[in-house]
């Protein structure tokens, strides 16, 4: 099923035939590349790889005016195909491997794409569409965009439709938390152990992994802001958005704690912000949301 927007078909075909070629490439670049990314993470060899072949291949896309990511300090002003930027098009914002650390332990890992008609930083909802591929025992992707959110298995270098219109089931099932707990703040700890009653734990160290469960089962997934660092570990950039605009096209809700993660205004000097995430069914945020304002 391809988009109706020529530039989002373009971003995801091009995604689609490339990561076949991601996947293979992770063999052999499982160690650390000794260098760290905006964020003070330390980059493994497959992140600085994937990035480039992504910058590589989106940022020639016609229509693709800036290429960003968070493996990169600087956004990539890409010409038009025809090498001058005019500054207008799209703007794609990637998390070129989600979970990286998964890759030591082959666990389940990602590829996050959000495609802005804005100049980046953006506000999640100036998102046209988003994605992630998921590299699990099949490789599947999937894309929201403003008309549906739908499902496809990646197989060489070809998508194939497997669900369309898909949403949130509406009865919950999983959830599933980052950071440490003892760095949990009370408010969230309060909340957390009513989930825990209810609902099964499913978390996997990579989200791209952790929300496809969600997506699937329906239920919550957040990495909140901790007492060490309030703002969280995810980027609103590169996570947040693509990942809140994805479920909330699928009838469930996001949040910083707050507010919709979409509504969220970005900060023009640092691309790379962080922020609590949560993502599930639209009772379960809503509910999140209530004690932590009671609890201000
Ligand atoms: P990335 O590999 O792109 O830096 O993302 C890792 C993120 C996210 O995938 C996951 O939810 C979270 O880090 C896991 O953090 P913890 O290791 O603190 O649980
Ligand atoms: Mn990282
Ligand atoms: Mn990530
Ligand atoms: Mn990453």
């Amino acid at each position: 099923m391809t988009v109706s927007d020529p530039i989002v078909e373009s971003v995801i075909t091009t995604l689609s035939r490339s990561v076949t070629e991601i996947r293979q490439g992770l063999v052999g670049r499982r160690g650390s590349a000794n260098a760290e990314n905006p964020s003070g993470e330390t980059q493994m060899e497959a992140d600085i790889w994937a990035d480039d072949l992504l910058a590589d291949r989106l940022s020639s896309i016609d229509g693709i005016s800036q290429y960003a990511s968070e493996e990169r300090d600087t956004v990539l002003d890409c010409g038009d195909g025809d090498g001058t930027s005019t500054g207008d098009g799209y703007a794609v914002a990637v998390d070129p491997l989600d979970g990286s650390s998964n890759l030591k332990s082959n666990n389940a890992m990602g590829t996050i794409v959000g495609i802005y008609d804005a100049h980046l930083p953006a506000r999640g909802d100036e998102l046209v569409a988003a994605a992630y591929v998921l590299y699990g025992p099949i490789t599947t992707m999937v894309l929201a965009t403003d008309e549906t959110v739908s499902e496809y298995e990646l197989t060489g270098g070809e998508r194939r439709l497997v669900r369309r219109d898909v949403t949130l089931p509406e009865d919950p099932v999983v959830y599933g938390f980052g950071g440490r707990v003892p760095d949990w703040t009370d408010e969230f700890r309060s909340y957390a152990r009513e989930i825990e009653q209810e609902y099964k734990l499913r978390y996997g160290g990579a989200m791209i992994g952790d929300i496809n469960q969600v997506l699937t089962y329906g239920g919550v997934f957040g990495y909140p802001g901790l007492v060490s660092r309030p703002e969280g570990k995810l980027r609103l950039q590169f996570e947040g958005n693509p990942i809140g605009y994805i479920v909330e096209r699928a009838g469930g809700r996001s949040s910083n704690g707050h507010q919709s993660l979409l509504t969220v205004a970005p900060n023009a000097d640092d691309i790379h912000e962080r922020t609590p995430v949560f993502v599930g069914n639209d009772a379960l945020i809503d509910r999140l949301e209530a004690e932590l304002a009671d609890a201000r």
